[in-house]
């Protein structure tokens, strides 16, 4: 009985510490917590030199097994230093120039004061093209400035957890808005397109600094002058630039790789940085710069002295047509 239970007893212990010598040997063959993909001292001695950190993948696309590359590296200053001080020059600097012009030129008045005589210069569907592109763009511009600057300068401000529902929700914003946002770019570009091919007035309102630098000043022009006509076109080549990089990111693993991304991502933050400062100079003109005009988007209606000023060849095609269809209306049909 004792002689059975001791052998029962030596062939348990045998099977432990065969279990033992085995184990070491099967857990090399599963994944190893320690090797160098996931060695922390590995990787931040990578992250000062020009090393690489990569793991093993088994799916097709073996560059996603890259942790640290020196490309990336030099990507991450670029976004992260120069990208973020380029974007508060931009914004801040046309501030600044804007608040010194207000300074300096106050508010464009109407020289001739308003006549009371109101004209139609937005109907409907350019006003509610231009709205949708503007709240639009607004709310794009600043859920992507927050992903930029929002960790240096808003975070400090509003706390951890504040910034961090903010940013979550200004990504969905983000996401979400680019969509309105081309739908109407694609219509302001159908509307006007048409009053916005240069010509040679612009180059007379050019040099004659489009008469807003001198007050009694007011150089001839149609219904855009060549400033709004740089806004036009930086609107819709910035806007289809932000929009192309903008499909690339929002649908990464479908359309481009790692090294795209960062191409997209540079192009993307430069021309929203750089249309974001012109768009400044443009609200400031359109509402608080000049009087009487932010009428042409609000009501749509524009008082006629305004609209003499800024626009007379355009105020002269609109009174010869009304002249036009009177006479039609007048003349009976034989
Ligand atoms: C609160 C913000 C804004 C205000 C008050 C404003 C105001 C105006 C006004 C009054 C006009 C008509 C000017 C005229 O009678 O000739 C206009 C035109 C225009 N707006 Fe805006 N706007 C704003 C935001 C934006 C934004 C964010 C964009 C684009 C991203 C934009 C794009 C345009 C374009 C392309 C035109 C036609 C060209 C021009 O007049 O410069 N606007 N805006």
């Amino acid at each position: 009985m004792t002689r059975t239970l001791l052998s029962r007893l030596a062939a348990a212990f045998a099977v432990v510490a065969l279990a033992a010598l085995l184990a070491p040997m099967y857990a090399e063959a599963q994944v190893n917590p320690t090797q160098s993909s996931v060695n922390e001292d590995a990787m931040f001695q990578a992250l000062g030199t020009s090393g690489t950190v990569s793991g093993r993948v088994t799916i097709p696309d073996q560059a996603s097994g890259n942790l640290i590359v020196p490309d990336n590296k030099a990507w991450a200053v670029l976004q992260g230093q120069t990208l973020h001080t380029l974007s508060i020059v931009a914004v801040v600097g046309m501030v600044v120039l804007l608040a010194l012009f207000y300074m300096i030129r106050g508010k464009i008045r109407i020289d001739g004061g308003p006549s009371g005589r109101r004209i139609l210069r937005f109907n409907a569907v350019e006003r509610f093209a231009h709205w949708t592109l503007a709240s639009t763009f607004i709310i794009l511009a600043l859920t992507g400035l927050n992903l930029i600057i929002g960790k240096s300068v808003i975070l400090p401000i509003v706390g951890e957890s504040a910034f961090g529902t903010l940013s979550a929700w200004g990504k969905v914003a983000h996401n979400f808005l680019a969509w309105p946002f081309m739908a109407s770019l694609v219509l302001i570009f159908l509307l006007w397109v048409i009053h916005n091919v240069p010509n040679r007035l612009d180059w007379q309102w050019i040099k004659a600094g489009g008469g807003i630098l001198k007050k009694g000043v007011h150089p001839p022009a149609r219904k855009f002058n060549a400033g709004q006509k740089l806004i036009f076109w930086s609107v819709i080549i910035g806007g289809a630039l932000l929009s192309w990089t903008g499909i690339m990111l929002l649908f990464p693993g479908e359309v481009a790789t790692a090294a795209d991304w960062q191409f997209y991502q540079v192009i993307h933050a430069l021309v929203a940085a750089a249309l974001s400062a012109l768009v400044i100079a443009h609200i400031y003109i359109g509402s608080v710069g000049m009087e009487g005009a932010f009428d042409a988007m609000g009501s749509g209606e524009v008082d006629e002295n305004w609209a003499k000023e800024h626009h007379s060849l355009w105020v002269e095609e609109v009174k010869s047509t009304q002249a036009r269809n009177t006479a039609q209306v007048q003349t009976p049909a034989e």
